[in-house]
């Protein structure tokens, strides 16, 4: 075994809720979409053809992607999942102990996909606010640098870089360095003040965007995510791909969700007024919450995070810890939600102030 990798940690995946007699249980762990799929797209689904391999290319979905911003299929590639195609991309831009450089704490993929691919991960902390210190990225950019990955908004944090600071940091950083905008939350942004990815893309052409079906589209377990990248990076980036990684019941389905997004967007919508309340709910409970551009927030709380966790289990929600450092809770079902609100009120009684 290869002995860089004994010290690389599993992934550790939200935990589904308990039953509990008498009580729905709701999972909040995984940032899911808490909707089932519309029925259009259920019935788009092709099971006919499945004894033959997917389209390796992805080519229907890559010329409807292209069609909605405005590029060519080939600005495009597809993956298992936009974590299938991060690695896709650290494979295409770092060689051996080349470095990556990102945000800490951040999807916790990152340091994973660094290693298992032979690169090295260079951690830089948030600031007190919970958002990249853009400044200290930049500063631990190195001769060995090959990616820099934004994750906006941060996960499990909720904060994203607003477009003067980005564009600041992207002035700064060499031209040969690639810069991933990883926006699995995009469609959850509402902050005027955050940047168009798409126009840095333009501006840039070290920037590159990864973006999901699995959160506002709701198709995580299908697993299809997508690269818009400059036309050299986004060639490399299909090289590298699993060949036939997104099978063809995946294909159809991001395909027809492109096409109900209107219908997909007025969940969001939703979810989004779901959020409003949720964060309302805790402020004025005396909860200090980061400013959540996601579907989930985050409570940072040491030395009360395992409590909490305890807690919420036993009003049957499964919610997120990291270590002892806080608890990111997903913004689910409205009963969920309202489930969440009165145990924070509780617990703020019983445990105190965090
Ligand atoms: C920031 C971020 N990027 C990427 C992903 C990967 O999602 P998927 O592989 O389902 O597209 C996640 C999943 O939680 C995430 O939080």
């Amino acid at each position: 075994m290869r002995r860089s990798l004994e010290n690389v940690p599993a992934y550790l995946a939200g935990k589904p809720a308990a039953a509990l007699p008498g009580l729905t249980s709701f999972k909040v762990s995984s940032n899911e979409n808490p909707y089932s799929p519309l029925p259009e797209v259920v019935a788009a689904l092709s099971f006919e053809q499945i004894n033959r391999y997917p389209d390796i290319s992805n080519t229907r979905l890559r010329d409807l992607l292209a069609a909605k911003y405005h590029l060519v299929t080939d600005n495009f590639a597809t993956g298992t999942g936009s974590v299938g195609v991060l690695q896709q991309i650290v494979q295409a831009t770092c060689d051996f102990e080349d470095e990556i450089v990102h945000a800490w704490r951040s999807f916790e993929a990152y340091p994973i996909v660094a290693a298992v691919n032979g690169a090295i991960s260079v951690p830089v902390p948030l600031r007190a606010d919970e958002s990249h210190d853009l400044d200290a990225m930049c500063a631990a950019i190195t001769a060995r640098t090959q990616l820099i990955l934004i994750c906006q908004p941060n996960n499990p944090t909720g904060v994203a870089a607003k477009r003067d600071e980005l564009v600041h940091f992207l002035d700064r950083v060499p031209a040969h360095v690639t810069v991933v905008i990883d926006e699995a939350y995009v469609e959850f942004i509402t902050d005027q003040r955050i940047a168009d990815s798409l126009d840095l893309f333009h501006n840039y052409k070290n920037v590159a965007i990864l973006r999901t079906f699995s959160k506002a589209y709701g198709l995580a377990g299908l697993r299809v995510g997508y690269a818009i990248a400059h036309l050299d990076l986004a060639e490399t980036i299909r090289k590298c791909t699993l060949p036939f990684g997104v099978s063809n019941i995946a294909e159809d389905a991001a395909i027809a969700a492109l096409k109900y997004e209107d219908k997909l967007m007025v969940r969001v919508r939703h979810i989004l007024e779901e959020r409003s309340r949720v964060s309302e709910a805790l402020t004025a409970q005396g909860w200090k919450l980061s400013d959540s551009q996601a579907n989930f927030v985050w409570l940072r709380m040491p030395g009360k995070t395992g409590v909490f966790t305890q807690s919420a289990a036993e009003v049957g929600l499964s919610v997120r810890p990291y270590g002892d450092e806080g608890v990111r809770i997903t913004i689910g079902e409205d009963e969920a939600n309202s489930r969440l609100i009165e145990m924070c009120a509780t617990f703020i009684k019983e445990v105190g102030q965090v």
